[in-house]
């Protein structure tokens, strides 16, 4: 898309977030300007957040699942903003592992290719309610993999996060000959840097719940089982209707995304995406993060069905290929919703 056309709408969406604002949002909102497709620019990470200025309460510890997008920048527990994380070296894991989860493509380019955050879709950096919500999740682990068939420690969970969400398979190049990494790219494991750090944020965001005990918002995004769909009565060109009314103006025709102030989110397809490995390939996954936290001028406004149809659009449409697919769902059934792998 020609940068020109990105800056209208990206404009459009402004307007359009701003007329949906609270009054005391709009000083926010006119600070943000459009930046140029290629930048990545730094994002306003360490935005201090007080409770007493937003036009919200806080659902427990989360930013509740209504609210629109100008609540976006909001982070509950900033690390960053938090005088009470010392200079010790588990101080700066959390801090860089905050940075990571924000800012994924920038701060571990030697893991993914790919230009998705983790914060793409864990909405308020996993602290906002039916936006795939972390807040409690480190105390779950380890917990049993359906996918891979053993039990996952939070590690293993955020490096299986890298390889399919942010496509870091780094799929071998043929260079003269010789099978290769391309230059520069290590393969996460559960001992890599960033994944450590990772988790380090992870397990601070959950350093007031109790081993074992299950969050009530845990796993939520789900569209409820009376109300899911047969796959072959989901129409992708339907879905792509609803998609051209309710999505375009944020996240581009293209699918690619289109900045609003120094946010963008993930693409959709294509790629630069997730791949078709990750959870949010699948049908029914993917309908139940949409259903709940899109589209982000109004949140929840779509129907089970409209969040089904819209999936089945986005999943009928390329992106990088997970290269193990063979090797997941070999204890367990396959799901029926994963359709990208053989059927
Ligand atoms: C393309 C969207 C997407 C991206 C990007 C993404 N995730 Fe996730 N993540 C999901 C989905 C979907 C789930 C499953 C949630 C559920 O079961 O309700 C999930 C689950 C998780 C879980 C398990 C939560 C629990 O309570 O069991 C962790 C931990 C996690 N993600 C961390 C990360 C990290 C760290 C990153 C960045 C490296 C990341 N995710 C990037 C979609 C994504
Ligand atoms: C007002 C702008 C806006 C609208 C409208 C909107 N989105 Fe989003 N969407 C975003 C932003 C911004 C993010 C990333 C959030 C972040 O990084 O804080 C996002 C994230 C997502 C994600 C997570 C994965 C990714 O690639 O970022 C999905 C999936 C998604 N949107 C789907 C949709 C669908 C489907 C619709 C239409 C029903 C929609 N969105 C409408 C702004 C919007």
């Amino acid at each position: 898309m020609p940068r020109s056309t990105t800056l209208v709408l990206a404009v459009v969406a402004l307007a359009l977030v701003a007329a949906c604002a609270p009054p005391d949002a709009d000083d926010e909102l006119e600070e943000m300007t459009p930046e140029p497709e290629t930048a990545m620019p730094a994002q306003a990470l360490v935005t201090p957040f007080d409770p007493a200025t937003r036009p919200y309460e806080l659902d427990g510890p989360l930013v509740p699942a209504s609210v629109t997008m100008v609540s976006a920048w909001d982070v509950p527990e900033n690390p960053l903003a938090d005088p009470m994380l010392d200079g010790s070296a588990e101080g700066e894991r959390v801090r860089w592992g905050y940075r990571l989860f924000m800012r994924t493509p920038a701060e571990a380019p030697r893991l993914t290719p790919s230009e998705m955050s983790c914060g793409n879709c864990h909405l308020n950096a996993g602290q906002r309610n039916l936006a795939l919500p972390l807040v409690g999740s480190a105390g779950m682990f380890p917990e049993y993999n359906r996918r891979a068939g053993v039990d996952f420690s939070l590690e293993d969970r955020i490096v299986g996060c890298f390889m399919r969400s942010m496509n870091a398979t780094n799929e071998v190049e043929d260079v003269g000959g010789v099978r290769a990494l391309p230059a520069g790219r290590v393969t996460p494991t559960p001992d890599t840097e960033e994944i450590v750090a990772l988790a380090a944020y992870l397990r601070w965001l959950s350093r007031d719940h109790a081993d074992g005990e299950n969050p009530p918002w845990r796993k939520k995004n789900r569209i409820p089982a009376d109300a899911l769909m047969p796959l072959d009565q989901l129409d992708p060109q339907l879905g792509e209707a609803l998609f051209i009314e309710h999505c375009v103006q944020c996240h581009g025709e293209d699918g690619q995304g289109v900045w609003i102030g120094d946010k963008k989110a993930g693409p959709l397809w294509g790629p630069l995406s997730w791949n078709d490995g990750a959870g949010a390939a699948r049908v029914y996954t993917l309908a139940g993060i949409i259903r709940f936290m899109m589209p982000y001028l109004n949140p929840g406004v779509l129907s089970d069905e409209e969040a089904q149809q819209i999936a089945a659009f986005i999943t009928s449409k390329p992106r990088p290929a997970y290269p193990y697919k063979s090797q997941d769902y070999q204890t367990e059934p396959r799901p029926i919703d994963a359709v990208y792998y053989e059927r």
